[in-house]
């Protein structure tokens, strides 16, 4: 058969993408459901963009998570690639058990009041500010000192510095020295670690203590896996919920009859809830899903994944799609159904989704209610999106007080 050909997608969408990828996906869903990009020297990246598509291969055991098939692809520092993102069974099944019961809905709700303590205490220090980044100044100090706190980390690390050693292993394009970025985050995870194994116990959850004990006691995760993944939740611990609070503000902030409607007296708990599944689905804060290669050949809208290329599921793209999604562009808080795809489907479904929804639900409220009148201090096709792989999210989301 000959291969069949699919259209280039047009350049002022490609241009855009970073800073508003909606365009580009609806085009996708529309010409290229399956598009492939293939340069010299790469392994070829498909693009899947229609909701049914990517839900299908999200829980499709012919694709593959280990990246150990395509030598060279995934970035991120050395050594530190073992964890249970990059894994298929039977060790993506053993690291999550090992994990998943620190992040159960029910011991997560217990967070609560300390979540809401956390997020005063920010908006205190900005009470009387006039400029103001929500990111730096309130959803990265959140979510970080909430991980923080589940993996027992001990207060003097959990600073802006250890934060920026993380956020500069994934940044694709690394102005600083990356070098030295990950020397930095190899030097944080020995002093972790080595903190673990002479006793240091903060009391409360601990997971990080308690993998350094499975793994001491039972070997039931190497060093390097206990690395890795306490590399892995400190990251995604907090870059993901961070975008959640930074993309959602700037919705409500486009959409203020919206925010009106939250911020209302009457808004009982159950608008709450929907508008946290809705701001999750209007610009999701894990644009693609993770690293997936095809571990044998897959066809798809009349073209072949063959084996070991890339494929890259566009959640963003699926939870705009009007197949699956009623006037998909429109930010509706009170949408019910919302079956969107944010935190994933099947295995690999987000183990931090409870820690996520409830952060979001303390967030918001106490956003509308204490930062007051606030709008954009720049126009909003200036804001700095970070060029990232994965993530949709704001570098700095800069606010002034009306
Ligand atoms: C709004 C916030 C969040 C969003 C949108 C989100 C989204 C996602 C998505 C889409 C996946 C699946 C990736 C894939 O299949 O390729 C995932 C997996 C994961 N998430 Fe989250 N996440 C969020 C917050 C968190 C938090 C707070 C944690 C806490 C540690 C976390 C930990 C994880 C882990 C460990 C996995 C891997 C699960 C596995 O491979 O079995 N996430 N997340």
């Amino acid at each position: 058969m000959p291969p069949v050909s699919t259209p280039r997608p047009p350049a002022d969408l490609l241009a855009a993408r970073v800073r508003d990828p909606y365009p580009y996906f609806a085009w996708l869903r529309r010409h290229a459901p399956a598009h492939v990009d293939r340069r010299p020297g790469r392994p070829a990246v498909w693009q899947v963009s229609r909701y049914e598509d990517v839900r299908a291969l999200l829980t499709d055991p012919r694709l593959s998570k280990d990246p150990d098939r395509v030598p060279g692809y995934v970035p991120g520092p050395a050594g530190l690639n073992r964890h249970l993102v990059h894994a298929d069974p039977p060790d993506h099944t053993r690291l999550r058990t090992l994990v998943n019961s620190a992040f159960v809905p029910r011991r997560i709700a217990l967070l609560e009041p300390f979540i809401a303590q956390v997020a005063h205490r920010l908006l205190d220090r900005i009470e009387q500010a006039v400029h103001i980044d929500l990111i730096a100044d309130f959803a990265a100090p959140l979510t970080f000192r909430m991980i923080c706190a589940i993996l027992g980390v001990p207060a003097h690390l959990d600073t802006a510095a250890t934060r920026d050693t993380l956020m500069a292993t994934i940044a694709p394009d690394p102005s600083g020295d990356a070098g030295r970025a990950e020397r930095d985050l190899h030097e944080l995870l020995d002093a972790l670690i080595a903190g673990k194994r002479s006793g240091d116990a903060p009391g409360g959850v601990d997971l990080l203590g308690a993998l350094v004990r499975a793994g001491d006691e039972s070997g039931a995760i190497s060093e390097e896996e206990l690395r890795s993944t306490a590399y892995l939740l400190l990251l995604v611990g907090h870059d993901t919920t961070m975008n959640l609070i930074g993309n959602g503000m700037l919705a409500l902030l486009h959409h203020p009859a919206e925010a009106a409607r939250l911020a209302a007296p009457g808004a009982g708990p159950g608008l709450l809830t929907t508008a946290v599944e809705e701001l999750l689905r209007y610009d999701s804060p894990v644009r693609d899903a993770t690293f997936r290669c095809a571990g044998e050949s897959i066809r798809l809208h009349g073209r072949t994944i063959r084996e070991g290329e890339i494929v890259s599921l566009l959640i963003g793209s699926a939870n705009r799609d009007g197949e699956r999604f009623a006037d998909p562009d429109r930010l509706d808080l009170g949408r019910t159904p919302n079956d969107h795809l944010a935190f994933g489907y099947g295995p690999h479904f987000c183990i931090g989704a409870a820690l996520a929804r409830l952060e979001g639900t303390v967030a918001f409220p106490l956003l509308l209610e204490r930062l007051g009148p606030v709008q954009l201090a720049k126009p909003a096709e200036e804001l700095p999106w970070r060029p990232a792989r994965v993530m949709r999210g704001l570098a700095a989301l800069p606010l002034v007080r009306r």
